[in-house]
């Protein structure tokens, strides 16, 4: 799938993983909305695009993926903007134990609820012209992260709605190819005061630094490189794509039906 006109929605895009990925869909000549609960930093970013790539490039939406409304608000605009949408990136997302009902409020029903908000833009059955989907999850979506217990829920919570909505997808005929990211630990402000965003396991610190030393920290960049192959290989529906500092790999599944 070549990106040259195509429409992409990223939310959470106003730094960190989110920002990687829409400098890579418009180094790739698509049109992107930026949505993010940041307003300051939002704004900040889209005038930096807006000098790089284009004012007609990019358009900032202020939107908390928490709001149905401000995600119905914000596809509409997008819609009447740049004629429609092409490409989700469901990337907003969090890490505090402590706040446990707003990870899951963020991280698991915020994909659920952009996923099937996009339908109605996207899905060829509601008259949209198709495309794909990419959550992103975690490397904690595919087997726990012992200090996040709530984190590590949500994101198999992505993995699973993931590979489920792209089965439905294919067989209703939607036309929209759906996948997620497994990334392992990413240098971002996420990766930031870890101790205190582990609440009552913030004695597990020690486990979660041993893992980040073994294992070691990716670049933003290098979660947007898969995030690419994802969107233009048309051959991919319902896979996780998992990435450490060691390279990258399709995960293999169970299969009930062999
Ligand atoms: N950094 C890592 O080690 C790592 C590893 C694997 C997966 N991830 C996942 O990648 C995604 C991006 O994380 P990041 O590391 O770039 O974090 P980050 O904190 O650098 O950026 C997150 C962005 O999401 C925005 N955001 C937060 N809550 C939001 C909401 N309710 N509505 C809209 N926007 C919101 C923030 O304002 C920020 O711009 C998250 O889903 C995270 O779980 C991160």
């Amino acid at each position: 799938m070549a990106l040259n006109d195509k429409t992409a929605v990223v939310t959470g895009a106003a730094m960190g993983i989110g920002k990687a990925m829409t400098e890579i869909l418009l180094q790739n000549g698509a049109q992107v909305a930026i949505l993010d609960v940041d307003k300051t930093a939002g704004e900040r970013l889209t005038e930096e695009l807006n000098k790089r790539y284009g004012a007609e490039k990019t358009l900032f939406l202020n939107c908390n993926v928490e709001s149905e409304e401000q995600i119905k608000a914000a596809f509409q605009k997008t819609v009447e903007t740049f004629g429609g949408i092409d490409i989700l990136c469901n990337n907003a997302g969090i890490l505090n134990e402590s706040t446990w009902e707003k990870i899951v409020s963020i991280n698991l029903m915020g994909v659920i609820r952009g996923t099937y908000l996009a339908l109605e833009h996207m899905s060829k059955l509601s008259g949209g012209r198709g495309g794909v989907i990419v959550n992103t999850a975690s490397m904690a979506g595919l087997g726990p992260l012992p200090s996040c217990p709530v984190y590590t829920a949500t994101k198999s919570g992505v993995v699973g709605f993931t590979r489920a909505m792209a089965a439905a997808s294919a067989v209703s005929g939607y036309g929209i190819r759906i996948n997620v990211l497994c990334p392992g630990f990413v240098q971002t402000d996420l990766m930031s005061n870890m101790s205190a965003r582990l609440g009552q396991f913030s004695h597990l610190a020690d486990v979660t630094q041993q893992l980040i030393e073994k294992i070691g920290i990716i670049n933003v960049s290098d979660v947007a490189d898969c995030l690419l192959e994802l969107v233009t290989d048309e051959t991919k529906n319902g896979e996780a794509l998992m990435l450490f500092r060691k390279g990258k790999q399709y995960v293999t599944f169970p299969s009930f039906s062999e």
